[in-house]
Formats: C-alpha cells, structure tokens, sequence
C-alpha cells in the first residue's frame, strides 16, 4: 500500500450503546461516573473529535451493553447535550436525549467547603438547574449553588 491512511475513526459497533456530543473536557468524568474503567466489554473512546455544535467532542462506545435510564441520567451532569444511541446489529435504532434528573444524591460535589457534606460522611443531594447548556446544582444542605460539577471520589 502506497498511500497512507490520514483518517482514523473510532470504528462502527455492532450492538451496544454510543454516547456521542459529550463535551471533550468532561470525557472522563463520564468515563467515571459509568465506572467504565472495569467494564468487561469492549470501550472504545474518543476525544477531541470535530464537531459542528461543541467544537471538540467526546464519543464512548460500549459494546454489548445497555444502560438503564437511571445509570444514563447521572452522566446529565458532565454531558447535558449528550446523545445515547442505542445499536443493534450496526443500525442505530434509538438516539434520545439523556434527561437530567430533578435530583442527584451522591454524584456531585458541593462547592462550598463549610458545607456539612464536605465535612462529615453525609450523602450530597442537590436540586439541578439547567441554565442554557449548563447545570448548577443546589445544595439540599447549605442551600448554596454550586456551579461546576465536581464528580466525588469514589
Ligand atoms: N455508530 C456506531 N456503530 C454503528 C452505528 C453508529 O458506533 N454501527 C455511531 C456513529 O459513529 C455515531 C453515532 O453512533 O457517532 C450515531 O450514529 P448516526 O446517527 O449514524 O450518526 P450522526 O447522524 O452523525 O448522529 P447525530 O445526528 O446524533 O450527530
Ligand atoms: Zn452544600
């Protein structure tokens, strides 16, 4: 072969799940929050991907897995305007929209260091806020907004 391939793209899956339009900086909290660093199945990743709408993007494929909405709804955080495609034998048969939950318990961190969350072993709970493509998090506990999402360690 002469010519040289210029283009690599993160190949076609046959079943299994594409997260596609998720902002390239927030890739690996995506990454954490669905603990796929000890997926069984095959992951492949992209990041800073062109893209129309976000400039860069990231993308996730996961063969041969299938995320309940509730799983999916806690990546809302890190990714707003993320797409979930749903692939079957490599025909996209659903791409919706993740929806972000009226709650999260134990995902985020509160940005306020007074806050008993961050001083005593007490579950997060915030109210979201969806502010054009951004989420503010309110804290049940010290009623403060918390405007970037910090992921917890776990
Ligand atoms: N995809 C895949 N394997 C397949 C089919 C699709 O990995 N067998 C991926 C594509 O690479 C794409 C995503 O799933 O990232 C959605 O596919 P498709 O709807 O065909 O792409 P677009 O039209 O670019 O999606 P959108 O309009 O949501 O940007
Ligand atoms: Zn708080």
């Amino acid at each position: 072969m002469s010519e040289k391939n210029t283009q690599l793209k993160v190949s076609a899956i046959k079943d299994g799940t594409v997260l596609d339009h998720i902002p390239a900086q927030n890739i690996f909290q995506v990454i954490d929050i669905l603990d796929l660093s000890h997926a069984k199945n095959p992951v492949t990743i992209g990041v800073n991907l062109e893209s129309k709408s976000l400039g860069r993007k990231g993308i996730i494929k996961i063969a041969d897995r299938f995320f309940a909405d509730e799983e999916l709804s806690r990546i809302a955080l890190a990714a707003p305007e993320a797409t979930v495609n749903i692939i079957r034998n490599y025909e996209v048969v659903s791409k919706k929209r993740i929806d972000l939950p009226a709650e999260v318990v134990g995902i985020a961190k509160c940005s306020n260091p007074m806050c008993v969350t961050n001083r005593q072993a007490v579950t997060t709970r915030f109210k979201t806020i969806k502010e054009g493509k951004k989420v503010k998090l309110l804290c049940h506990y010290c009623e403060k907004t918390t405007e970037e999402f910090i992921p917890l360690r776990h």
